[in-house]
This record gives C-alpha cells, structure tokens and sequence, in this order.
C-alpha cells in the first residue's frame, strides 16, 4: 500500500535529475557572482581525482551555500572553512546530488526551466562536490583558497543593490514571541499610509535581524481593500517572504495597484527559538513606479485552490485537482505551490482551447519548510490564450516515507491544525487584452526567429 505515489513521483524526479541541466550560477540578488573568477570545475574532462577543497568546493560554497551556511544566517551550521565543512562532506554529496540543497524544489528537465533567481546547482558543481567528498574530502592547497566574501549588511533590502532602496516601508505591529510553546500565527491590520493611488513595480517583505531571521517562519502581506458595504475584503497577496526568497519584481509592462486607503493585513508565522523575542515586526517594502505612470498591463498575485477530499488514510496516499479558467488571454509569471507536511509534489499544467495539454511546471520533492515561488524568465512565461483551463495537481504522502508526516499510523484530512492538510497554489498573473496578447506573442516569435539558438542561459559560465 505504501507508496504508489511516492513510486511515480521519485520516477519523476530521478530520471530527470539525470537530465543535462544549463543552470544560472547566480543564486538571487545577494548571492556572490563568482563568474569572473571562474568557478570550480573545468567539467571538461570528467577526471576528477585532482579535486580539493581549496580550489574547488569552497568556491561553489561560496557561491550557492554561504548566504545561508555562515554565522547568523538560517542553515544549521556554517561552511566558511575546511574545519566547518569537512565532517560534512557525506551529507552534502548526498543532499547536493539529489538536488535538496541548495532549497529549490522545482524539477530539473520537467517544464519550463528559465527560472528568475536560479539556486540550482550546475551539473558540473554536483559532481566537483560528489567527486570531492568520494576523495575522501581533501583540503588541498590552503594557497588556493579564495579569499572570503564580504557579506553585505543584513539589513539591507536583498532588491536594494538593484533598484535602491523602497519608496514606502509598512511595518506589521510588534508581537511579542515567547520563549517556548508552540506555532502561533500573527494577523494584524495595518494601514499602508497611501493617500493616492500607485502602481507598484516591486515588493519585499522581510523580517527583522538578526532575531526576526530565527523566529519568523514566512509572513504574507495581505491587501484588503474597502468593498461597497464599506467592509475591508481581501484582494490579493503583495509578497511572501520564506527563508531564501528574495522579493518580487513585477514584469515590466505590467503593475500591481495600491489603492489609497487600502490596508494590509499581516499573516505572520512564528516559532519559539527557545529565546524570548520582544517586539518583532515584519516590514514590507514597496517600490513605486514614477507618479502618473500607467502599465500597460495589471497584475495579480492570487491563490488557486485544488478542491476535493484529502483522505490519507494510515500509510496512504492521496491526489486532488483543481481547475481554473481565464476569460481572457493572461501570462502566467510565477508559481508557488502550497500545502503542509503531506503535500509531496504538485504539477500545474496548461489546457489549451484547442485540446493540447501542456505541463508547465511540477515539483516533486515539495517540502513545506521552503516556501519558493517560481518566477519565469520574462521570454518563457507562458502566455495563455482566452479560455485556457490551468490543471493543478497534487499529491499527498502519509506514508513512513515521508519524514514530515506526525503519525503515518493515523488519518488525515483538509483542515487547518499541524498535521491536517490544505493545498493551493500561489500565482502570479498579468491580464492580458487580446491585442496585447498577440503582440506578445509575436514579439517572442520574432525573438526566437533571430536568436538563433533562443537560449541565452550560459552553462556553467
Ligand atoms: C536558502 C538557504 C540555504 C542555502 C542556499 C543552502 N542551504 Fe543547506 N540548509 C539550509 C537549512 C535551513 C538547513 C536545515 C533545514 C533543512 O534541511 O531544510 C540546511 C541543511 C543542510 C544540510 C544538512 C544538515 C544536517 O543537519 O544534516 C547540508 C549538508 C547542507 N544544508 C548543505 C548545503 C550546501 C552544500 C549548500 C550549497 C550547495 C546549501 N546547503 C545551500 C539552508 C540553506
């Protein structure tokens, strides 16, 4: 009974980690660009028996590890230096070759793979760190290290390097975190202070440091705005931050609207650290397209739920669907997919009014600690015509399995306590009109004609 799903989903995943992958080196905005120095890794003969630490893995740490395993930050340990990295060598060949580590769930060689604020590691990054911890994780020549990176301020913006600091911060108010107990949620309303209308081209949301960092498990800036009862009612998302996300930039030719008067509500998710923490607050940055600016196009950030029954039975299985249908031509920006310690993969795929289907993107190994949205790359964000019905799938695991489950000996349903299970998917998406749709549309056409080899995705540098 175990695990028929868990059979097809690790089908997935293992036969298309295989897959020759062109990764982005560059993991968000703060992490280093290591590309000038050449990152560790000829990749061009295999041979790999020459591999150190010094030369070759402390530089692919530094690219894709350190901003989170370095004092301070979230990882449970720090990689700076050979002392701190070599008993881990075995853990990390494990979680690097099944691609758990860096944090980026999406499947690699399923779907769209032009990816904003690719953390996936290159192929030839993999197997430099397999090869190394196989030697039996040698230090090498201390000479060869690279020097260490100075890392930026914690308090600045991640989008700050760049498009400068926010326009408008809101805060949510102070809440206190005890020391011990268990998950408490915070919902404040806090008004955004707007007095006129803006357009908005980029969110952030961020904790507070350093104790924010520790206690604060994601925070979604909600925007209410008031209905014609004169009751506030939820719009939309602005932003999420989830350990590892950076903030979201709208699409150029499109804009996210922030109505004056309009409130946001906090959806703050915190843990005690075993510290007190007084105060905390979480605060929302907001940069402004120019006054009197325009988009062409408007945005939205919204969640699409998967309906029907979640029944886990002890050491079951389950899958739901759900479906949305556009009226008219949308681009689809992002995806985030949603769901608590059972949900195990989610797929989103595309039926298109002539009957194709088409899957878009589909994440296997979800785990409810990471919360990451998607983001296309601006060329691949798919463009859906009117009438288009987006498929959404999931599947829940309450198997021994998965390491996340409470109890796989008891049931599971919907619902809303530790254990139960919900699922839904966050998108982001530009409404369209059917002019700009094909025009759109065309402009791709005519990239793709000239750009020969369409990819500008370097492998590896
Ligand atoms: C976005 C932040 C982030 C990045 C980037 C990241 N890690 Fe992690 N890492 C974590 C966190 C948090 C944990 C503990 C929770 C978990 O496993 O999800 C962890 C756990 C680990 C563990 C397991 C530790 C244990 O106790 O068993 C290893 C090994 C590891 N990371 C190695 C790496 C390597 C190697 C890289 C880069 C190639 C990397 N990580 C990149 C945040 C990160």
């Amino acid at each position: 009974m175990r695990g028929s799903q868990s059979h097809l989903s690790h089908a997935w995943s293992r036969g298309m980690a295989r897959a020759g992958f062109a990764g982005a080196l560059a993991l968000g905005l703060t992490f280093v660009d290591l590309t000038a120095q050449g990152p560790a890794g000829n990749g061009a003969d295999g041979a790999r028996a020459d591999v150190t630490f010094s030369k070759d893995v402390a530089p692919i740490l530094q690219a894709n590890c350190q901003i989170c395993h370095r004092p301070g930050s979230v990882g449970p340990m720090p990689l700076l230096t050979y002392r701190d990295t070599r008993r881990w060598a075995p853990r990390m060949k494990d979680l690097v070759s099944k691609r758990l580590m860096p944090p980026f769930h999406l499947d690699t060689g399923i779907g769209i793979q032009d990816i904003k604020d690719d953390w996936r590691l290159s192929e030839a990054d993999i197997e430099t760190v397999v090869a190394w911890a196989d030697a039996g994780a040698p230090e090498g020549d201390p000479a060869d290290m690279p020097p260490p990176i100075d890392w930026p301020a914690e308090q600045e913006w991640q989008l700050e390097d760049l498009i400068g600091p926010p326009d408008h911060v809101i805060k949510s108010k102070p809440f206190d975190v005890p020391a011990e107990g268990g998950d408490t949620w915070w919902r404040p309303r806090v008004p955004t202070g707007l007095e006129e209308d803006r357009w908005v081209m980029a969110f952030e949301t961020r904790p507070s440091f350093p104790a924010g960092r520790q206690v604060v498990h994601h925070a979604i800036p909600r925007l209410l705005r008031l209905n014609e009862e004169g009751e506030y009612q939820r719009i939309q998302s602005l932003s999420e931050y989830a350990m590892g996300k950076v903030g979201e930039i709208v699409p150029g030719d499109a804009g996210r609207l922030l109505k004056a008067n309009d409130m946001i509500e906090w959806d703050a998710h915190y843990y005690p650290m075993g510290y007190d923490v007084q105060g905390d607050q979480v605060e929302l940055g907001i940069w402004f397209h120019e006054e009197g600016y325009k988009p062409e196009f408007q945005q939205d950030l919204r969640l699409y739920p998967l309906r029907g029954d979640i029944a886990l039975a002890p050491g079951g299985t389950a899958m739901t669907q759900g479906f949305h249908r556009w009226d008219h031509p949308v681009r689809l920006d992002s995806f985030q997919p949603h769901g608590h310690v059972h949900l195990h993969a989610m797929s989103i795929q595309a039926l298109y009014p002539d009957g194709r289907l088409e899957l878009i993107s589909m994440v296997t190994d979800f785990d409810a600690r990471w919360h990451h949205s998607y983001i296309y790359e601006d060329d691949v964000a798919p463009l859906l015509p009117a009438g288009t019905v987006l498929v959404m799938t999931g599947w829940y695991d309450n198997t021994a399995e998965n390491e996340l489950t409470p109890d796989p000996e008891i049931w599971y349903a919907r619902g809303s306590r530790t254990g139960d299970e919900m699922s839904h998917a966050w998108l982001a998406v530009t409404h369209l009109t059917d002019e700009g749709f094909q025009r759109l549309v065309e402009e791709r056409e005519a990239k793709l004609t000239t750009d020969e080899d369409g990819d500008s995705n370097d492998d590896n540098n």
